[in-house]
């Protein structure tokens, strides 16, 4: 029996040498320290059948044994399982390169409106801004519109209170500027402001500029020159411009600008609504009312002011035939500019 105890520790010694993988363990713990049926098992199973003097020597060197190749088993599957833990980070590249987050990217209505920005930065206006929430006063009365006039009608307000609002255009900004300096000022205001309406050229937020400048013998000449050659830097020199007679209750005389359909070539379609132009800003002189209300004289001054829908340029710009669009924060489409 000792012989076989001996024998059977160097055949387990080696055989646990020779395993190379994790799934090699369980049939050698089977085959050799298993409970049923396991080698060392079946031989101190027959410690029954030798001498009784002999019961103890032998019975305490299969114990022994046992323990050995106990203790050898663990060894080898902590050896293997930390292995495998080296095996996955050989799996993994470090000499790969990472993985990049997408890159951000302004907002399409921002670049254009920064292009629009500087193009009358380089026409010597001076850029301004102001608030979204805004009082009544400025963003009507101080444009000649008081209380119940008509043309409140047509700018859908969103009314946070009897006297404060959300601005529903960029105009407030002549009467903010114009009573804080003295003439001559070059003004444009970029920012957001806020209609209840909403279609294919329309949004219930948008983007206007202001603009505006007031100095001695200003005219329509005038305005007419600076609107012409923005939009001829901003388009193309090609670029078909026409003034059509409007009214404005602050501008005298008043009139909106429409560009040929970029969509369409001016043949018409839905986003020009068959008419093959389409309007982009509102402008006019500034009415001697609105000067007088901020202390100017109108016999001494006079003044252009024009408000131009950054969307809907982005939109000639880019061949963009729904306005709305630009709003629905698909980064398929914004990732396009
Ligand atoms: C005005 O808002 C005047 N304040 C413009 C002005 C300024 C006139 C200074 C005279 C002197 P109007 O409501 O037409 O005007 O709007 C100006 C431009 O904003 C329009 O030509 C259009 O391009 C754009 N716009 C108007 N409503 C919307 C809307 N709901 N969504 C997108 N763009 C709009």
């Amino acid at each position: 029996m000792e012989q076989d105890l001996f024998r059977l520790k160097e055949e387990a010694v080696q055989a646990l040498q020779d395993i190379t993988a994790a799934s090699e363990l369980e049939p050698f713990r089977v085959k050799y320290l298993g409970r049923k049926g396991g080698s060392l098992t079946g031989i101190m199973r027959q410690l029954a059948q030798v001498p009784k003097e002999d019961r103890p020597r032998l019975g305490q060197l299969a114990n022994t044994v046992k323990k050995e190749v106990t203790s050898l088993f663990e060894q080898k599957k902590e050896q293997l399982s930390a292995e495998k833990g080296t095996e996955v980070s050989a799996a993994l590249d470090v000499s790969l390169p990472g993985r990049r987050l997408p890159r951000g990217k302004l907002h399409p209505v921002t670049q254009v409106m920064e292009e629009i920005c500087s193009i009358f930065e380089g026409l010597g206006f001076a850029i301004a801004e102001g608030p979204d929430v805004e009082t009544d006063h400025y963003n009507f009365e101080a444009l000649n519109i008081p209380k119940h006039h008509p043309a409140r009608d047509m700018h859908d307000t969103f009314y946070v209170s009897d006297s404060i609002l959300l601005r529903t255009h960029t105009s407030p900004m002549q009467a903010r500027i114009m009573e804080k300096h003295d003439p001559p000022l070059r003004y444009i205001a970029p920012g957001k402001v806020y209609r209840c309406d909403s279609d294919i050229t329309h949004t219930p937020m948008f983007v206007q500029v202001e603009g505006f400048l007031v100095d001695r013998k200003v005219s329509f000449a005038d305005l007419k020159g600076v609107l012409t050659s923005f939009l001829h830097r901003m388009f193309s020199d090609d670029l078909s411009v026409r003034f059509r007679p409007s009214f404005f209750p602050f501008t005298e005389p008043s009139a909106e600008v429409d560009i040929a359909c970029v969509i369409c070539g001016g043949k018409g379609c839905r986003v020009c609504k068959q008419t093959g132009w389409i309007e982009i800003l509102g402008a006019g002189l500034i009415d001697p009312e609105v000067m007088k209300m901020v202390g100017y004289d109108p016999d001494e001054y006079s003044g252009f002011a024009f408000g131009l829908g950054v969307e809907r340029i982005a939109m000639l710009k880019y061949g963009i035939n729904d306005i709305r669009l630009y709003y629905e924060n698909d980064l398929r489409f914004l990732s396009q500019f």
